[in-house]
């Protein structure tokens, strides 16, 4: 029997469309989208349909193959000119996980050699990096489990799961992977205000693979971690830059410096996609804001009064000298330095 992380995919083509699974409705509802052209999966990408850094990434690799196939229609001798459009679209979709302007540099390095129709190479290409996507998880899921003691209990935050990747998992690959080594006995998940990515996806993945999870409201972490409730907390992340400074969802800076204040080790689990050694710290990174009604309502009914305001930034960036280890599928860096990081991706 298949574990259900080997069948859960949030991204698949098929029949010459890309299908999201809406991550909006989990998990009381599971709808596919089926997108056919690229300023269709830009939407997407910026409205949340699909989410989660690796994610988000590979479904912009196969918004390139949508653009190809319609710039080839209109035009043989000129597409790479004219999928430069939707190549910005792609890019601006969400401006903080850096393997979304990955993908899109891997997917451009294939224009140069292609001649003729591009949509087979491109999509050979996409289909490449999802791959390779879930084989670092699986990587990665290994080398972090090995770091954890035995009858560990664990907090995560926001979903760095199956959805949030090619399938596996960033910081839940290293969840599910000491699961199965038996070193897991109970896994927190802070519901993550304002998309409750860990109440409706993290808690819903961990339940389906017989996971033990316990839900908190975010600002429950201080109190469990006080209590003495857990030994490490693992995360995923959107942008790690060349000094290891992490992006990653709002809350999770709190956590770390948490996490330090009660003596609890503080993991990320991200490829090296997700690193940025064009930025040399965290203060560079453009962080994401989103609507005030993403805070001010729920569910689409108001709960603040009418002309409150809202700060909604999507993320928050921990320093590096608050994370214990950042693991990748090329290696552990522990703790993370520039240079350490620098010897990494050479
Ligand atoms: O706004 P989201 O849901 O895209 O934010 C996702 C996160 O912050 C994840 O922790 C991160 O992208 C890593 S996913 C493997």
């Amino acid at each position: 029997m298949p574990n259900q992380h080997d069948i859960l995919c949030a991204i698949t083509w098929q029949n010459d469309q890309l299908h999201l699974l809406d991550q909006r409705k989990l998990p009381q509802e599971h709808q596919l989208m089926a997108l056919s052209s690229a300023t269709s999966v830009a939407q997407a990408i910026s409205d949340m349909v699909v989410r989660g850094a690796p994610a988000i990434g590979i479904t912009a690799a196969y918004g390139v193959v949508l653009a190809s196939k319609a710039a080839y229609a209109a035009d043989p001798n000129h597409w790479q000119t004219l999928i430069e459009t939707n190549m910005q679209q792609l890019a601006q979709a969400r401006p903080t996980a850096v393997n979304l302007v990955w993908a899109l540099q891997r997917m451009r390095g294939c224009f140069a050699k292609i001649s003729g129709n591009p949509v087979p190479s491109l999509l050979e290409e996409a289909q490449g990096i999802q791959q390779e996507d879930i084989d670092a998880n699986r990587q990665m899921g290994d080398l972090g489990a090995s770091l954890l003691p035995s009858d560990c209990q664990v907090l995560t935050h926001c979903n760095a799961g199956a959805l949030a990747t090619g399938g596996y998992g960033t910081a839940l690959g290293v969840i599910r992977s000491a699961h199965a080594a038996g070193k897991i006995s109970q896994v927190y998940a802070d519901e993550t205000r304002p998309w409750l990515q860990g109440a409706r996806l993290t808690a819903w993945e961990l339940l389906q693979d017989n996971i033990p999870v316990t839900l908190l409201a975010d600002g429950a972490a201080a109190a469990l971690m006080q209590q003495k409730r857990i030994n490490w907390i693992i995360v995923g992340a959107d942008r790690i830059t060349a000094n290891g400074d992490v992006a990653n969802k709002i809350g999770t800076y709190s956590l770390a410096v948490l996490a330090r204040q009660h003596g609890i080790k503080f993991m990320v689990v991200a490829p090296t996609s997700t690193i940025d050694m064009n930025l040399e710290s965290g203060n560079q990174i453009i962080i994401e804001e989103r609507a005030m009604t993403e805070i001010l309502m729920i569910g689409g009914q108001s709960i603040a009064p009418n002309g409150a305001k809202a700060w909604n930034p999507s993320f928050d960036v921990t320093p590096a000298a608050l994370v214990d280890v950042i693991v990748t599928e090329k290696g552990v860096v522990k703790p993370p330095t520039t240079e350490r990081l620098a010897t990494l991706m050479k």
